[in-house]
């Protein structure tokens, strides 16, 4: 099977301009102007940009979390990521206290194995660090998993040791870690003291979690990773005290990668003050921040310091964070994005159209190991395709999305452009913005990081 797309504009990290693609099979075959169309379908491209799939480095599908589980399955959490011109999600597989990775593996792949509609690969969250889990690490990274993810807060935490130690048993294997970055110390004071002054609507969720709890834990994280000597990833950066910590890390000549999302760059803590329960919409963690954080985010961004945006697409129906109407504390923790995430840095962001695919498609493919099947539009690579209507002026809104959280933090935000049709594999899944084919994401083991 052979399609020749013609006469769009492709866009990669490296550039951007007029060519036709030719895609046999799951790969690009060539890239080049005028190219053969015989025995081609010829798709017209003409006014069109053709971007490399998009990567969501940071998802959470089918997650259990506060006895509930995540609104999204991989089946709605990948269709409304490849709607959104998401062909790549790298979820958040997780070992439960007293599971093997192996179990934890095991059970995401049941999750995910013919549920899903774009491809996926996993980081590995540990949740329960001892001598036979890093016993385990080397078979891990063999089964193409070679990211993890600790957390230094919510229950599973590491502590200074176990994280210590995790770095160095991950530095001989070449694996790195992302971490979640919050004090829990100071989360868990300040909680008690909100709560005790008689707060307990979603407004106590950022006065609990302040930006000093994210800028000490990534100060901690980076002294930890600088005594092992290796790379860290700081995921889901909320502030501007969290930035510059990343900063003196990397002043001091440490590798530091940094995340942020949507929400973090367009959103702010406001929200959680909205009328009755609507704030708790918003809430994840960290928390949205002020104004002035989103400034210097975006200007980070500018500026080449965050590696990659992603989501942290973690659902949850309103129903569902009703759990907390009681107490803020107990509000299931997080938010739908990964169907609005590119059509919302494409209208925000004011970069070149080649830095935004590589921080939504080449930075992720390279950190975490699928550059260049994935990430970029040159043969040999799979034909992830987003055909990109960038005249489509339209308004974000619960009801044209996917998610099956019912809301989207981004109701009523105008946008432009959608992801007309998109190519999996060299399979046209989305055509006219519907989804064409379902169900036709594969795992996707990866390598280690190539991202200087
Ligand atoms: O509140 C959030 N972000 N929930 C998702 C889990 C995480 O911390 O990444
Ligand atoms: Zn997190
Ligand atoms: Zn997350």
């Amino acid at each position: 099977m052979k399609t020749l797309i013609q006469g769009g504009t492709l866009i990669t990290e490296s550039g951007m301009g007029l060519a036709d693609i030719l895609v046999e099979g799951e790969q690009i075959a060539a890239v080049g102007e005028h190219l053969s169309s015989e025995g081609a379908e010829v798709l017209d491209a003409a006014g069109k940009l053709i971007f490399p799939g998009f990567i969501d480095a940071h998802t959470h599908m089918g997650l259990p979390v506060c006895n509930t589980v995540t609104a999204d399955d991989f089946d709605t959490g990948t269709k409304a990521a490849i709607l959104g011109g998401t062909t790549c999600i790298v979820d958040f597989a997780t070992q439960e206290k007293g599971e093997t990775l192996a179990e934890g593996l095991s059970h995401w792949h049941e999750k995910a194995d013919g549920n899903s509609h774009c491809d996926y690969a996993f980081h590995m969250a540990i949740g329960d660090w001892n001598p036979s889990v890093k016993a385990e690490l080397s078979d891990t990274i063999d089964h193409g998993i070679t990211s993890f993810k600790v957390y230094l807060t919510y229950g599973n935490q590491v502590n200074d040791r176990e994280l210590y130690e995790i770095l160095d048993a991950l530095k001989p294997l070449g694996g790195i870690v992302g971490v979640h970055c919050e004090n829990s110390g100071i989360i868990d004071a300040c909680a008690a003291k909100v709560k005790a002054n008689g707060i307990t609507s979603p407004a106590g969720h950022p006065l609990s979690r302040p930006d000093e709890a994210e800028g000490e834990a990534i100060h901690r994280l980076l002294t930890v990773a600088r005594l092992v000597d290796v790379p860290v990833i700081v995921v889901h950066l909320s502030s501007e005290k969290g930035l510059e910590e990343i900063r003196r890390g990397r002043a001091s000549g440490q590798r530091v990668y940094a995340e942020t999302c949507p929400q973090y760059l367009l959103l702010d803590e406001s929200k959680y003050s909205l009328p009755g329960f609507e704030g708790a919409k918003y809430i994840c963690s960290p928390p949205l921040r002020k104004p002035a954080d989103n400034q210097a985010l975006w200007q980070a961004l500018e500026q080449g310091e965050i590696d990659t945006v992603s989501t942290d697409h973690c659902s949850f129906t309103m129903e569902q964070k009703r759990a907390g109407e009681e107490d803020f504390s107990k509000i299931p923790g997080g938010m739908p994005g990964v169907e609005e995430r590119v059509a919302l840095m494409l209208t925000y962001a004011h970069l070149p159209l080649p830095q935004l695919v590589g921080l939504m498609s080449t930075r992720p493919a390279k950190l975490y190991g699928m550059y260049p099947r994935k990430g970029t539009i040159q043969p040999g690579s799979d034909a992830d395709l987003v055909i990109w209507n960038p005249n489509v002026q339209r308004t974000l809104t619960a009801r044209d999305l996917h998610t099956a959280a019912g809301y989207t933090p981004f109701e009523g935000v105008p946008v432009a452009g959608v992801a007309e049709t998109v190519f999996l594999r060299g399979q046209k899944v989305v055509e006219d913005c519907k989804l064409r084919a379902a169900l036709a994401g594969q795992y996707i083991p990866r390598e280690r990081n190539s991202l200087k």
